[in-house]
């Protein structure tokens, strides 16, 4: 695990999502109810950004393309027309810094 700093937990608002990247590898952390999950940024549908143009309700973020819908904490589709699940990375918080491993993806689902 090769975890690197990508942000203070403050600038990840509740209910909401941010973008970092590393080397053009673009990742959304997601924060539901306080708890931060982190996957690929981009649509498996389309080339479209989950953390700008997203909505999350819970811990299910819908692209506002097309309206395909994943679960951010295993990356699994939960609608159509998103058919592939998006990949998701290991992160940890440690006091108010945020900490991710930007080589961790996988496929959960
Ligand atoms: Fe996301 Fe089509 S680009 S559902």
């Amino acid at each position: 695990m090769d975890f690197i700093k990508v942000c203070d937990f403050s600038e990840v608002p509740d209910g909401d999502a941010i973008k970092v990247e590393k080397n053009g590898l673009e990742i959304a952390i997601f924060n539901v109810d306080g708890e931060l999950f982190a996957t690929q940024d981009r649509c498996t549908h389309g080339d479209w950004s989950l953390s700008e143009g997203g909505y999350l309700e819970d811990d299910v973020v819908e692209c506002s393309l097309h309206m395909g819908k994943f679960c951010v904490r295993s990356g699994k589709v939960k609608a159509a027309p998103a058919c592939a699940p998006l990949k998701v990375y290991s992160l940890k918080v440690e006091a108010d810094e945020v900490f991710l491993d930007f080589d961790s993806g996988r496929i959960t689902s």
